[in-house]
């Protein structure tokens, strides 16, 4: 019988401390009904004081490899999704790959695509288990609230922080990756990302005298009108790839950066949103966590029983999309 690739453990992990919007008001001009109008987030988890990128990573790993009932040595390889990493450099994965116990395998960061970063590193995971065989370790996490600007407010009331794990791997028993597709356009790279810090704009004391080092460059309208018209092409992508509709599909998990851009993708894919997992509320934007987080607490709530057909989609800083379809 040929070998499906795909999960064999899923697992995610939120910090304890929640921060409201109400607490935000605390930093920047800013108030709970501007916030829930514009993104629909109430509330999002930020990593406590002695918390870091790794600290949450691993939570989620620990419960993605019981599940998978992977041991550490057995693992081949190990793809770290994020943009907010442990240190600068060496990438998280180096860090990941000692504290879990893998042995010397490659492990290296999938960094700077942003939210869209898990499902471009699940991708790679397949594609290399196709290749070496697995099982690979995928995590996507962020620890956002440690190195963004608590002074901007067209930014910091949007993100979260949070951890995903997926352990990948071939057999029959599994959830089955059926179709991906990953793709960038990198003419938009400017609308969206971290300047500072770079070769181009290298941190200084005077970007620090400015309070600038942590901004994050946004162009919201920009970055929203993208998000809509690239998930709904990769979701079109994914499923004329197996030569499905819509209505094939059980639950649409797209990435969770505001109620206002999931609700135009499900519109423009004729989803109705009883069909759209939502999570966004909650945990606001988690960057690269935020796919597997949403996919991971739908899954524990039982909406994804065994035979469901779930599509994920995302869209990243880069300008980065990706969508993948399984089959639970
Ligand atoms: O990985 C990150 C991905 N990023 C995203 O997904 C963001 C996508 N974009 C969006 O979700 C929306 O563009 C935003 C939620 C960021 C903004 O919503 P908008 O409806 O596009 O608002 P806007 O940019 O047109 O700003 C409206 C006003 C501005 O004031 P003025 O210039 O009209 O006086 C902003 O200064 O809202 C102001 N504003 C705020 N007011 C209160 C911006 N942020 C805030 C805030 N609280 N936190």
């Amino acid at each position: 019988m040929q070998q499906k690739i795909g999960f064999r453990g899923l697992g995610a992990y939120v910090p304890e401390r929640v921060m409201t919007n109400e607490d935000w008001t605390r930093y920047v001009d800013t108030s709970d009904e501007w916030i829930v109008e514009r993104t629909g987030i109430h509330q999002r988890r930020f990593a406590g004081e002695k918390e870091t990128t790794v600290d949450l990573g691993m939570a989620a790993a620990r419960l993605a490899m019981e599940e998978a009932a992977v041991q550490p040595g057995e693992l081949r390889e190990i793809i770290v999704a994020t943009d907010t990493p442990e240190v600068y450099n060496p990438d998280t994965a180096a860090y990941i790959q000692h504290q879990i116990g893998a042995g010397e395998v490659p492990a290296y960061d999938l960094a700077g695509s942003g939210c869209a970063g898990f499902l471009q590193a699940v991708d790679l995971a397949c594609s290399r288990v196709a290749v070496r065989g697995g099982p690979i370790l995928v995590l996507g996490v962020e620890a956002i609230s440690k190195i963004m600007s608590w002074q901007d407010r067209n930014t910091c009331v949007l993100f979260g922080d949070g951890a995903g794990a997926m352990v990948i791997d071939q057999g029959q028993d599994l959830v089955e990756v059926l179709a991906v597709t990953t793709g960038t356009d990198g003419s938009k790279a400017d609308i969206l990302g971290k300047e500072i810090g770079g070769t181009r704009v290298p941190f200084s004391k005077e970007v620090a005298e400015d309070n600038v080092h942590n901004r994050v460059v946004m162009n919201g309208r920009e970055v929203f009108k993208e998000a809509v018209s690239r998930m709904s092409a990769a979701a079109h992508e994914v499923l004329n790839q197996v030569g499905w509709s819509t209505d094939d599909i059980d639950l649409f998990v797209p990435h969770q950066a505001n109620i206002r851009i999931l609700h135009s993708v499900a519109k423009s894919l004729g989803f109705p949103l009883e069909k759209v997992y939502i999570n966004v509320q909650d945990y606001g934007n988690t960057g690269s966590a935020s796919v597997p987080l949403a996919l991971w607490e739908a899954r524990n709530k039982g909406m994804v029983p065994a035979g469901s057909k779930v599509l994920l989609t995302a869209f990243g800083a880069g300008f980065h999309w990706a969508a993948v379809l399984l089959q639970f």
